[in-house]
């Protein structure tokens, strides 16, 4: 039996106020009967390490470099994020992929950092709407997958996968739970064929999960869990959404 995974992504959003409400209502409403994060920017690691540490919520990082260390000018390291206490870092988010131009290989090499320092990457695939309505769903997360896997090659079942479809992220638009199920099964079954350990990875869904329509998500075979934006940043939200998963 996997265990539940959720995890909020604060994206660029908090305040040193706002998050200490935040998290001191999340610590208030443990224990939840899965795993939960938050992945807050970086500024705010530090506190939010301080704040959660002793407790059994764990954090991350939204991005990281490929590179180890250098003239990189505001980058972030997946060694610095180690040295912050992250368990997690989000990477090939496809906000990152649309707005900052990473492609699959710069998203791996990320991966491959975040493992190497012992973060556990939180690898995001997802199609875009008119890839969806072109018939491409399958071909198009299985291919960004698969630059990930290939580049592990034997650390490949230490990462968490979400999928996220870009038309459902932000917009209110949810995939069914059919529809994410579909997509879920289809990566687990390569997850399974490249690395043997499909069965006990795990594979979140991202994109307009609320309060009411986390339970029936993460009822899915093939939904470990979920990658919350929106609704992370308030905490009833995000705390009935922890507990749809336990
Ligand atoms: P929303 O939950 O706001 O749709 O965002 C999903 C997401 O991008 C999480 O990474």
């Amino acid at each position: 039996m996997r265990r539940k995974l959720v995890v909020g992504n604060w994206k660029m959003h908090g305040s040193r106020a706002a998050n200490a409400e935040l998290l001191s209502a999340l610590l208030k409403a443990r224990p939840f009967g899965g795993d939960v994060a938050v992945c807050v920017p970086a500024v705010f690691l530090n506190e939010t390490a301080a704040t959660l540490a002793g407790s059994d919520l764990r954090w991350g990082g939204q991005d990281c470099s490929a590179h180890e260390q250098g003239a990189y000018t505001g980058e972030i390291s997946a060694t610095m994020l180690a040295e912050a206490g992250c368990r997690y870092v989000i990477v090939g988010h496809s906000e990152r992929r649309a707005y900052h131009r990473e492609d699959d290989a710069l998203v791996a090499a990320k991966a491959q950092a975040a493992l190497a320092r012992g973060v556990t990457p939180i690898v995001c695939v997802g199609e875009t709407l008119a890839q969806r309505e072109a018939g491409d769903t399958e071909a198009v997360v299985k291919r960004q997958l698969s630059v990930v896997i290939h580049q592990l090659a034997h650390c490949a079942s230490e990462i968490v996968v979400a999928y996220e479809p870009v038309w459902a992220i932000g917009t209110g638009l949810t995939a069914t739970p059919e529809q994410a199920q579909a997509v879920h099964h289809v990566l687990r079954a390569q997850l399974q064929a490249a690395t043997g350990h499909g069965e006990r990875m795990k594979i979140l869904y991202g994109g307009s999960v609320k309060a009411d329509n986390a339970a029936t998500l993460f009822g899915q075979p093939d939904i470990d869990g979920g990658l919350i934006g929106g609704a992370a940043l308030k905490a009833a939200d995000f705390i009935a959404i922890c507990r749809a998963a336990g």
